[in-house]
Parts: structure tokens; sequence; C-alpha cells
């Protein structure tokens, strides 16, 4: 069972995701990588293609493989992140199950995904039928006055 103190921390912060989340949409884990784990597993079995950043951060690979599943590397650009154009062509045969990326502040690359690129990856996976997992673990630690 979840503490509710910190539960209620959370969907107040979530306020400024860009999506308000509800107590019950909320698991919370160990760890970073236990979250990225449980996500891949409710959306892949193992021998599915999972697309990731080229570079990602190295224990997310080591996730995928441990998970049994294929790392499809989609170039990436060291200041807006995951191409969309590349993950479109390399989704176009219906063989990615998910998208793993860190939009925010990017391991190792340090990217930072613009807002219209976002919605467009948004738009593409959901067309596709691409599950999106979004690593935002760094997104409190931009520069920006706003976040991200
Ligand atoms: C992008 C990214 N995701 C996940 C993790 C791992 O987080 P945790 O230690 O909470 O599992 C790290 C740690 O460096 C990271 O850089």
């Amino acid at each position: 069972m979840d503490e509710p103190a910190l539960v209620r921390q959370l969907v107040r912060r979530s306020l400024a995701w860009g999506g308000p989340l509800d107590a019950e949409e909320i698991v919370v884990t160990n760890s970073c990588t236990e979250a990225l784990g449980l996500c891949l597993r409710a959306v892949t079995r193992p021998g599915d293609t999972v697309a990731v950043e080229s570079p990602a951060y190295y224990l997310m690979l080591q996730l995928l493989e441990t998970l049994g599943l294929r790392a499809l590397e989609i170039p990436s650009d060291p200041r807006t992140g995951m191409s969309v154009e590349a993950l479109d062509v390399a989704a176009r045969d219906g063989r990615v199950a998910a998208c793993l990326l860190v939009p925010n502040a990017s391991n190792p690359l340090g990217s930072l995904m613009p807002e219209p690129k976002k919605r467009l990856l948004a738009a593409l996976t959901a067309t596709r039928g691409v599950a999106l997992i979004e690593d935002d673990i760094y997104g409190d630690l931009c520069f920006d006055n706003q976040r991200p």
C-alpha cells in the first residue's frame, strides 16, 4: 500500500507536468529502473522490439536484455533528442512494440525535446500503435524557468 502523504505530494507536483494525475494512477516504486521494468512488462512480450535513443542510458539496454527484448537504436540529436522521422520509418512495419526515451535532459546526451516535437512523437506513436514510455527522471533538473 502506498504512503498516502507521498501520493498526495505527487498528485500536487503532477499539476506542473502538463497532465495532472489522480492518486489512483500513481504507483510508487523503489526506483526508476523498477518503474521502467513494470512499464515494459505491461506493454511488451519477450522478443518484442523497443525503440530507444542512441546513445541510450546503458542500464536501459541491460533492462531490455534482462526482459528478453530487442533494442532498436533511433538516431538522436544532442539538442532535441530522438529523431521522430527515423522512428516513423522504423515503426512503419508494425514491429516496434514500444518506445522508451528520456525527453527531458536525456542521459547521456542531455538533450531536451522541444514541445512541438513531443506532440509529434505522441501523435506518431498513437497512430502506429507504439506504446510510449517516458522516463522523466530529470524533468525537475532542467535549467529553464519553467519545467518542460
Ligand atoms: C535516464 C535514467 N533513467 C533511470 C536511471 C536509474 O534510476 P534509479 O537509480 O532510480 O533506478 C538513471 C540513473 O542514472 C538515469 O540516468
